[in-house]
């Protein structure tokens, strides 16, 4: 909405008039006027139709900021104020949608802001087409091309503090989108001589100085530069410093954009190390040197320069040296080497240095065209932006000014043809009625320069290639006699009589009438400058240059290439390529920009009437006017323009079956448009007045609003439907899954409700069917035990019944049988005595008895001792006797069991008797012994010979021989000892020697003590004050314990007539000499097997620990 409120015609708050068609009266002054108005206005631009007039306004406008850019973005050309943004629009537009290719040719004199107005379109069109990595990447190599070229190509002049000193025409390749791809810069003539010679107040090009400001002294120092301006002859000095140019700032952006260009480091490098090189160069001086013949010959006066532009560019110094001091012609197989005088020396030095750098600038080019063309291969649209120099009329003008303004000549033949000349053809050919209006066609002009027969430049080039002596007096005679007659060329020399008098053309000029005013040419130079010639020393001497930029700038030196033609010179070679550009112009669709300089002094708000009415005149800008107001704004094709506007129509819209014309005819008469603003040409409609197109493309836009309204309608109408559709079978959908769920749901509950009813029926069911049954089982149970204690009551009944019967036969019987007895015994009593009864019960028990003995003679048990068995009592009056047969039987077997053993057996069992009297059940070792015979003599004495003293010794019976330890009272420990017991005494011997220890009467020993444990200690207690006794108690140990206590006991008794005292207690007094120890039997662990171990706890008990 916004944008609405601004502009929609470039007639609302319009100054002066933005359109010359529109200018009333129309004739110079109103011209001008209005272009002056505009300019105080702050309004440089202007058209003239579709032409855009450029004032420069010398002063920084705010008319190119982003919001402008969007403002122009996609409007009509028309629609707002004139503006160079507009006029890229369009040719944008008519680029990306209509696939026209375009170019923008952008004219005027140097300082009209040429440059400036082709830096504007590019970056209006880089605004404005598509973004993206890539396509940035692209614009911005696009543009930082510019920068480049320019520090390279531009300098300060007099008009111009950044004039281009070449020309330019960059193709930027779009594809169909209208995204940029790339771009292909074409280079036209750099103005070399500016290397080496600079006209007042000018300088040299930009980058010498800027890199001698901008560059750090590292940098310079490997460039074996100094910063001081001065020290170099190549740089003018009297405006080394131009006011508002930072050149330290300026050669850091160059750095800066060579970067994103693509520049690689190395290359940058060479670039500058030629740019030093060339710098240098100039400071090389030479010096004459008589020689013999008595010509001069040059000579180097100082070969320090020299010495360190070799190093820098790795070229032999020698061989520079001297190509510097000879030169050497070829010709036909013959080879003459001259010496050079010192003007010539001069003269290849700065060749050298022009070429070497007009080189670099090609290069330049070719380089950044290598980084910016286009990657692919797909169809290209393109948009070609020439920015070439302008018209120059200088005070003198040499070869240069005289191509420049060639070039000029050729680019206004180019606006001729394509729109006065173009124009009107066009009418005439579309037989539509026309006035014919008056220009001035420079064709002429253009002949008088390049006719290929008496073209000046033909002229010029016949005469460098004549053999013979040819300066530039010679051509300029040339020119007088070829060219005389032409209307526009003077010359004071020429047959024509004209100028004879005309004082103000010297006799070394010529003169031409340009179509933009008449430029005086000074012929001196144009010779050289067109053979453009550089001895072949020099550029063998760079070919062999150890530097790779160097030596691919001179490819004509290489030897093995040796080409004896000539070279095309400058003329010819810039002729061809204006040719060639001219035919590439003439493909694509112009769009103009005109530029104008208000004043020659390069300062804002001054506009000089009689510059700018020059200027005016020469661009031809009021024919222009005239043209386009004679004719027709505009003019299209029917079909195309029937297919722009049937919309506005109903007959013709949707579609409009017949001719085209026809079509259009019905369409304007249906709009009402006046007669008078269109016209029927054969195949084109033309429209008298822009305002009419406005019109259409108003009511148009009107229309493809309704339109697009209808569409948005239909769509909306069609996109509501279908949603609707979809959604109406998406809720069937969705209602059958519902349902489908809620019958599910309710069929589950009625299927769960049912079953739960089911079960409970079939429960209760179950339960009446439970209950019956039980009740039927109780019904039978009862019935079963009813039946039951029936059966029970008629079996007692009968078996009392049956019981009182069998009472009652008994008792029959026992009556009857004591009826019988008695009336036996009635009868037979007179038979009997009275004592029989007696006499018949003793005999049925004698019987009795009888029976009784003689079943238990087969009945007896076995006679062992032990055999327990005995037979069952047969008769109640016979207990006593079974049990008294038992015991006499028993003592009967025992003693035929005793009577089988001999005395010997008869006395060990009585010692066993003995043994069991003394410690059944009192000692725990006793059972262990029971199995054990009794030997006594384990040790055999009288067969050991070891022992034949302590058998000599002991002469009575030895009842008992032995190994015991004796325990140590001091620590418990024992030694062995034998153990004898004799009749009479017990003795204990020396195990080894067998020498007797202690020998003490029986009748001295009073006791013996020992544990109840299931040890074998044991000690012998003496009789106090008895002779053996002094010694004290033995405390001794033995495997056969029991059998010893036994037989100690035995033959005690059987010697002195008394009881041996056994104590058997787990705590008893050992006397050891004086003092009494406490032997104590406790229960000790496993440890040491089955041993019972002693140990003394302290001087007073001995422990006994028994397992
Ligand atoms: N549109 C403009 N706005 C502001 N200054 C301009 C404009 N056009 C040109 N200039 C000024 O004029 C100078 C010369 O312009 P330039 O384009 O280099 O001229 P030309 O290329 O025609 O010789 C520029 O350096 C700039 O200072
Ligand atoms: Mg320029």
């Amino acid at each position: 909405m916004a944008k609405m409120e601004v502009k929609t015609s470039l007639l609302d708050d319009m100054i002066g008039v933005g359109d010359m068609v529109l200018l009333e009266p129309l004739d110079e002054d109103s011209f001008i006027n209005n272009l002056k108005k505009r300019f105080d206005h702050n309004e440089v631009y202007t058209y003239i139709g579709s032409v855009v007039i450029s004032i420069n306004p010398y002063r920084s406008l705010p008319i190119y900021t982003p919001e402008k850019v969007e403002e122009y973005r996609n409007r009509n050309f028309y629609e707002l104020s004139p503006h160079i943004f507009a006029l890229s629009d369009e040719a944008y537009r008519s680029l990306r949608d209509q696939d026209k290719d375009q170019c923008i040719l952008i004219t005027g004199e140097s300082g009209a802001g040429k440059t400036e107005a082709s830096k504007l379109v590019m970056s209006y069109v880089a605004a404005v087409c598509g973004k993206g990595a890539e396509v940035n990447q692209v614009k911005e190599q696009l543009l930082q091309s510019n920068p480049v070229l320019e520090a390279f190509g531009n300098a300060k002049t007099v008009r111009n503090d950044n004039s281009s000193r070449f020309g330019k025409y960059m193709d930027i390749e779009f594809d169909f989108k209208g995204d940029p791809l790339g771009g292909v810069i074409s280079n036209y003539l750099l103005e070399k001589s500016r290397v080496v010679k600079q006209p007042r107040g000018e300088r040299n090009f930009h980058i010498f100085y800027q890199i001698l400001s901008g560059a750090s002294e590292d940098f310079l120092c490997k460039l074996k530069l100094e910063q001081d301006f001065s020290r170099y002859n190549y740089l003018g000095l009297d405006s080394a410093k131009v006011n508002g140019v930072d050149d330290a700032a300026n050669f850091r952006t160059v750095r800066n954009a060579m970067q994103i260009v693509g520049f690689m480091d190395h290359e940058t490098q060479s670039v500058f190390e030629v740019v030093a090189a060339v710098l240098k160069l100039g400071n090389i001086e030479f010096k004459p040197e008589s020689r013999v013949n008595g010509l001069d010959e040059s000579k180097i006066k100082d070969k320090n320069e020299l010495k360190e532009i070799c190093e820098l560019t790795g070229i032999d110094q020698s061989v520079l040296e001297r190509a510097f001091s000879f030169r050497t012609v070829e010709a036909k197989q013959e080879k003459v080497s001259t010496t050079l005088n010192v003007a010539q020396a001069y003269y290849a030095r700065d060749a050298l240095a022009k070429n070497l750098y007009s080189r670099l600038f090609s290069w330049l080019v070719t380089r950044i065209n290598e980084s910016i063309k286009a990657q692919t291969k797909v169809r290209k649209k393109v948009m070609g932006v020439l920015d070439i120099y302008g018209f120059e009329i200088f005070e003198d003008n040499s070869f240069e000014q005289f191509i420049i303004n060639y070039c000029n000549e050729k680019l206004q033949q180019i606006f001729i043809e394509l729109t006065l000349k173009e124009e009107q053809e066009e009418y005439i050919r579309e037989g539509i009625e026309w006035t014919h209006i008056e220009y001035f066609n420079n064709a002429i002009i253009c002949d008088l320069i390049e006719n290929n027969q008496t073209g000046i430049l033909a002229m010029l080039d016949e005469e460098c290639l004549r053999p013979g002596t040819v300066t530039d007096d010679t051509f300029l005679e040339k020119l007088n006699q070829v060219c005389a007659t032409h209307q526009h060329f003077e010359s004071r020399m020429s047959k024509c009589s004209r100028f004879l008098n005309d004082t103000t053309l010297p006799h070394s000029c010529f003169r031409i009438q340009h179509y933009a005013g008449k430029v005086m040419y000074q012929v001196e130079g144009f010779v050289d400058k067109n053979n453009d010639l550089l001895y072949r020393d020099l550029s063998q001497a760079m070919w062999k240059a150890n530097h790779s930029l160097i030596k691919a700038l001179f490819p004509e030196g290489n030897p093995a290439k040796i080409n004896l033609k000539r070279p095309p010179t400058a003329g010819s070679q810039f002729k061809a390529s204006v040719a060639t550009l001219m035919k590439n112009l003439q493909t694509k669709n112009p769009n103009y920009i005109r530029c104008i300089k208000p004043n020659d002094k390069k300062a804002a708000h001054v506009f000089n009437d009689a510059l700018v009415c020059h200027q005016i005149r020469y661009l031809g800008l009021l024919e222009n006017v005239r043209v386009r107001r004679a004719g027709y704004a505009f003019r299209q094709a029917y079909e195309p323009c029937l297919e722009r506007y049937k919309m506005l129509c109903k007959q013709t819209w949707p579609h409009w079956r017949g001719p085209a014309r026809a079509g259009v005819e019905v369409l304007f008469n249906e709009l009402e448009i006046p007669e008078e603003e269109f016209s029927f040409g054969r195949s084109k409609i033309f429209i008298r007045n822009p305002r009419t197109l406005f019109k259409l493309e108003d009511l148009r836009k009107q229309r493809l609003e309704d339109l697009a309204t209808l569409i948005e309608k239909i769509y909306r109408g069609w996109k509501c439907r279908t949603r609707f559709l979809l959604m109406k079978k998406s809720q069937i959908v969705i209602a059958s899954w519902y349902r489908r769920y809620a019958q599910q749901k309710k069929y589950q509950k009625i299927k769960s409700s049912a079953i739960i009813v089911q079960s409970y029926i079939r429960g209760w069911k179950a339960r009446k069917l439970l209950r019956e049954l039980k009740h039927q089982r109780r019904c039978n149970e009862a019935a079963t035990i009813i039946a039951a204690y029936w059966h029970g009551t008629q079996a007692r009944r009968e078996l009392k019944r049956l019981k009182e019967e069998a009472r009652r036969k008994h008792a029959v019987a026992v009556i009857w049988a004591f009826w019988l007895g008695l009336k036996v015994r009635r009868e037979y009593r007179k038979f009997f005595r009275a004592n029989a009864g007696r006499k018949i019960y003793e005999f049925t028990l004698q019987r009795l008895i009888q029976k009784y003995f003689l079943e238990m003679k087969n009945k007896m048990p076995s006679l062992s001792p032990i055999d327990k068995n005995w037979p069952a009592r047969p008769y109640l009056f016979l207990d006593s006797t079974h049990k008294e047969l038992k015991r006499i039987f028993h003592l009967w077997r025992c003693k035929k069991y005793r009577d089988q053993f001999t005395d010997q057996q008869k006395l060990i069992y009585e010692e066993k008797l003995e043994a069991s009297e003394l410690f059944k059940d009192k000692k725990a070792l006793y059972p262990a012994s029971v199995g054990q015979p009794f030997q006594g003599a384990y040790l055999e004495i009288s067969k050991n010979p070891k022992y034949k003293k302590l058998k000599d010794a002991v002469d009575e019976k030895i009842i008992i021989a032995e190994v015991v330890n004796k325990i140590n009272r001091a620590n418990g420990k024992a030694t062995s000892r034998i153990f004898l017991l004799t009749k009479n005494n017990v003795l204990l011997a020396d195990q080894k020697s067998g020498n007797i220890k202690s020998e003490v009467p029986l009748g001295d020993v009073i006791k013996v003590s020992m544990s109840s444990q299931n040890d074998g200690f044991f000690a012998v207690h003496l009789k106090e004050g008895s002779g053996a006794a002094g010694k004290g108690d033995f405390l001794l140990s033995s495997d056969h314990l029991i059998e010893m206590a036994t037989k100690l006991y035995r033959t005690t008794l059987s010697q002195t007539k008394q009881k041996l005292n056994i104590e058997i207690s787990d705590e008893f007094l050992v006397q050891f000499r004086q003092d009494k120890v406490c032997v104590k039997f406790i229960q000790g662990s496993q440890k040491n097997g089955n041993i019972p171990t002693c140990k003394r706890k302290n001087n007073r008990l001995l422990e006994v620990a028994v397992p």
